[in-house]
């Protein structure tokens, strides 16, 4: 008897303290998720893809061509150098440069995966973040990742938001970054 008891007693204890420890974890992942950004800024990316006929304008050229499986460009990477500005404007002085690929990966949607670094070279900003993710085109904004950085932002993570500004035609397309840092030194 005395040993059912003792049992039934180690059970509980084991199932409390399972539950307490569920309910700190949700109550940590609630807590990260209301904290509020240390930097934040908005910047945006300009897109122009060589077509064949735009070199002098091109920042961007797809190196391998769709595959053919279904109609959303699946499998077609394009490497980029593009400006980055503070406003809308392809024309203004760029404050920053984006470097590095998205490729479209869905068959039955437009999908693209992003992965590149923001360079800052400017009297405002010295330094890096490097950004990766999903960017699913349908949605009126994506969250993307900000991994790390260096330099002014050494050792930054957060989220960035994107949000379609303008798309023109297949060859220009720019983005607003809305970029939340929640780690900052
Ligand atoms: C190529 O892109 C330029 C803009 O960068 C555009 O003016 C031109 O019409 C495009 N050409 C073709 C064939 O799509
Ligand atoms: C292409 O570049 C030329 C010269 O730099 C510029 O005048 C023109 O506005 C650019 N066109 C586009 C579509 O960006
Ligand atoms: C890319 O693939 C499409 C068909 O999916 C084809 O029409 C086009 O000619 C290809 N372009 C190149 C540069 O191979
Ligand atoms: C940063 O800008 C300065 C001044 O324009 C230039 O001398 C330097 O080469 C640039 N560095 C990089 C990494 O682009």
């Amino acid at each position: 008897m005395a040993q059912i008891v003792c049992k039934y007693s180690l059970f509980v204890l084991l199932l409390v303290l399972i539950l307490q420890y569920s309910f700190s974890t949700f109550a940590h992942s609630k807590k990260l998720y209301e904290k509020k950004p240390c930097k934040r800024f908005v910047l945006y990316y300009h897109n122009i893809l060589f077509n064949g006929t735009n070199a002098a304008n091109a920042t961007s050229a797809a190196t391998t061509n769709n595959t053919g499986l279904g109609n959303f460009n699946h499998g077609m990477l394009v490497i980029f150098d593009d400006p980055i500005t503070k406003d809308n404007h392809l024309l203004s002085p760029p404050v920053a440069r984006a470097q590095g690929f998205y490729f479209y990966d869905m068959k039955t949607t437009y999908n693209a995966w992003f992965s590149y670094t923001l360079i800052f070279n400017s009297t405002e900003h010295k330094g890096t973040l490097n950004i990766m993710g999903a960017d699913m085109m349908n949605e009126e904004t994506r969250d993307l990742s900000v991994v790390g950085g260096t330099g002014d932002f050494f050792m930054a993570r957060g989220i960035a938001t994107f949000r379609t500004d303008v798309a023109q035609g297949d060859y220009y397309f720019r983005l607003e970054m809305d970029i939340k840092l929640y780690e900052c030194y």
